[in-house]
């Protein structure tokens, strides 16, 4: 008899949640869907709360909640409210896997509670990371749960390891550029919104789309590769790679490069995180037209022209909470941007201001982590009336 794995998804309306149902949907068999979650998206909750019919779903968006609750009424759906009921339901025994595709800081506190409670953890909420590596990797070890990547650079890494005993001697984690790879630093002062919401290869939420465009998506990748692999920074490379199709690569002591590559299709990535250790069949993934070989191009980073990339960096060299202001001041200025309250070009100015305002706190608890977040995330609210 198969195990069928009780899935929880944080965040199902989102992008990733969206297309991890799709992936589920066609393994009734392997895949229950036990909690759905979401912020505001009440419409498309209650449609996948009918199909599906989980234990639970969350709503953390009062107004969101009452017209959930009102609507699964006479459903066998248990319908929940707030961040703590998330951080509640992670640890019910018939929860066997937890699928964090949240947006943001906010990931870290449910991707936490799931490793304390032994859960599997398929994780597509890069802030969880970025901004509390140190702890979750600590729980993690602790309790021996494992952490599934979901971000395709991650998830490649991982499966070129996969079997691998040697020593790594770099990781390459590419990049497509986003749109703006080939313009000039004159030409990209007048982004708007839309223009940096088009990305070439990946259909994706607008945070992750902007962070793209900035290159700061990279730089997030950069540090929740850190933690995942345990490579040193000198080990951890990222080159240029437009047409998104080798989506990382990881290079051994032998000089062997083991590359994962197929076309940009999130529904990968996730399906091998739920299924993993099994690599299960995907017939609706389009095969590799090999003669594409000829059309890949890598190149090196630009300098100077995606200097959050370079930010991340440093941040991660000065370690304790000084990722997670990064990423606190990003938040801010990607929302601004996409408000537009906040020019393209004015984003990295603003996120390193905010570095500059708060103090480091080495090897910070959680709590020590939200108090950095808000008060960030206050800090750069203040220097975005001045940009
Ligand atoms: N999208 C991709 O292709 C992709 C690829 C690699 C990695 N990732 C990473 O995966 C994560 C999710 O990305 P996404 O693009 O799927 O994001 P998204 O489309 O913006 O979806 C975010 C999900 O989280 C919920 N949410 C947002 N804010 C919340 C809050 N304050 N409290 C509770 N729930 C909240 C949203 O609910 P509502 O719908 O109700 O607002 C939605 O369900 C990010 O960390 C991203 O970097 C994404």
């Amino acid at each position: 008899m198969t195990f069928q794995k009780r899935i929880a998804i944080l965040g199902s309306t989102g992008s990733i949640g969206v297309q991890a149902l799709e992936v589920i949907r066609k393994y009734p068999g392997l895949f229950k869907v036990q909690i759905l979650t979401a912020r505001r998206s009440s419409g498309l909750l209650i449609r996948q709360a009918l199909e599906f019919l989980p234990q639970a779903v969350v709503v953390t968006d009062r107004n969101a909640w009452m017209e959930v609750r009102d609507t699964l009424k006479g459903t066998p759906v248990k319908v929940l409210y707030g961040n703590g009921s998330i951080t509640e339901v992670l640890a019910w025994d018939s929860v066997d896997m937890v699928l964090n595709a949240l947006v943001g800081f906010i990931g870290l506190e449910p991707s936490l509670a799931a490793l304390k409670n032994r859960k599997t953890l398929a994780l597509a909420n890069k802030e969880s990371l970025v901004t509390g590596g140190h702890l979750v990797m600590r729980e993690a070890a602790a309790r021996n749960v494992s952490i599934l990547p979901v971000d395709s650079e991650h998830s490649a890494v991982f499966q070129c390891l996969r079997g691998e005993q040697a020593t790594i001697e770099k990781i390459i984690l590419t990049a497509s550029g986003g749109p703006f790879f080939k313009y000039s630093l004159k030409a990209l002062e007048s982004i708007t919104k839309s223009q940096a919401l088009d990305h070439p290869t990946w259909n994706m939420g607008e945070k992750v789309t902007v962070d793209s465009a900035t290159l700061m998506n990279k730089g997030l990748e950069v540090i929740e590769a850190f933690w995942l692999f345990g490579q040193p920074l000198s080990k951890i490379e990222v080159m240029i790679h437009p047409q998104s199709l080798i989506h990382s690569m990881v290079q051994f002591s032998d000089g062997t490069i083991k590359a994962q590559m197929g076309y940009p299709d999130m529904r990968l990535p996730i399906l091998y995180a739920l299924s993993f250790p099994r690599r299960l069949d995907f017939p609706e993934a389009r095969r590799m037209d090999l003669s594409h070989f000829c059309s890949m191009e890598f190149h090196s980073l630009p300098a100077d022209k995606f200097p959050c990339l370079e930010m991340a960096y440093e941040a991660l060299k000065k370690g304790g909470n000084i990722p997670c202001v990064l990423n606190a001041a990003n938040e801010v200025a990607v929302d601004a941007f996409l408000n537009e309250r906040l020019n393209f070009t004015a984003i990295p100015g603003l996120i390193s201001r905010t570095l500059e305002k708060i103090p480091l706190i080495k090897d910070p608890t959680f709590d020590q982590l939200k108090d950095t977040h808000r008060e960030a995330q206050r800090m750069a609210q203040i220097l975005l009336t001045s940009c």
